[in-house]
């Protein structure tokens, strides 16, 4: 779909908008390292369309694409580029249908590559206590050497929030970044409760980062409560100021 000017500008922000979880938590320096290493571990809370994901996978590819070709430039086709597999845990009340996910992306062309990818993946999944995981290979038809296996793992968990966080404890990797978008906590407590920043504290990482919209002295309490250092900065567009945060206790963890 050709984007107008005014179009142009609103999917340019609007990417910016969801680019923000991967920066503030510095998602593509952590990328760099190896496929030898464990995943990469993104929990989302609020995946509603999906747009923070194709943000994030549009990032990995083009590293992984990147690294490809310059081996390739240099002969070395057979190495694997140097970067992480990713896992991206989504969490939602509902997920919405592919269907309407496929009409609010046609918005952003620069995403359409990947969210073809995601929206055949959704379209195939099979839910099992309202879970699903889906298996993603970003390079299925291009000439480059293909990278081993799917090397993006989503797993979709739907609930409300405050139930869905405690099945973070069972079988899924620790948490490297948080992308926290859910509505704020006036408008949905929920998101905000200290359940939900229990599971923070218990599923983290030792390196782990967090990101939010949201600056509520509420949510700053929490992110405290939880053991997370927490920085106020400069917001963007509309949104006056932003959250981020980091886990500030070492704690032993095996996954
Ligand atoms: C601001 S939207 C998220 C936008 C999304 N990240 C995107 O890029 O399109 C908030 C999301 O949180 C979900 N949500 C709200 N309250 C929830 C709750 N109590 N438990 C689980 N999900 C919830 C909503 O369904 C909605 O999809």
């Amino acid at each position: 779909m050709a984007c107008s000017k005014a179009a142009t500008y609103f999917c340019t922000a609007t990417i910016c908008r969801n680019a923000f979880f991967t920066t503030v938590n510095n998602t593509d320096g952590k990328l760099a390292g190896s496929f030898s290493e464990r995943p990469f571990a993104i929990c989302e809370i609020g995946f509603g369309t999906g747009l923070n994901f194709l943000v994030t996978l549009l990032a990995w590819s083009g590293a992984a694409r990147k690294q490809i070709e310059k081996l390739q430039a240099n002969q070395h086709a057979g190495q694997l580029p140097q970067i992480r597999p990713l896992t991206y845990i989504a969490c939602d009340q509902l997920f919405l249908p592919v269907k309407e996910m496929k009409t609010v992306h046609a918005n952003w062309p620069e995403l359409a590559a990947v969210s073809s990818i995601l929206l055949a993946a959704m379209d195939q999944a099979e839910w099992t206590d309202n879970a699903c995981t889906l298996k993603l290979d970003l390079f299925p038809a291009d000439n480059y050497a293909r990278l081993p296996l799917a090397p993006v793992t989503l797993h979709l968990i739907g609930g409300e929030i405050t139930e869905t966080i405690r099945r973070l404890e069972n079988g899924y990797l620790k948490i490297n970044a948080w992308f926290l978008d859910g509505f704020a906590p006036d408008r949905n407590p929920a998101m905000w409760s200290e359940a939900v920043f229990d599971g923070l504290k218990n599923d983290s990482a030792p390196d782990a980062t967090a990101a939010t919209y949201s600056c509520a002295a509420h949510v700053r309490e929490q992110f405290t409560r939880a053991g997370f250092a927490w920085e106020k900065t400069p917001g963007f567009g509309k949104k006056r100021f932003m959250l981020q945060a980091s886990l500030l206790m070492q704690k032993n963890y095996n996954t």
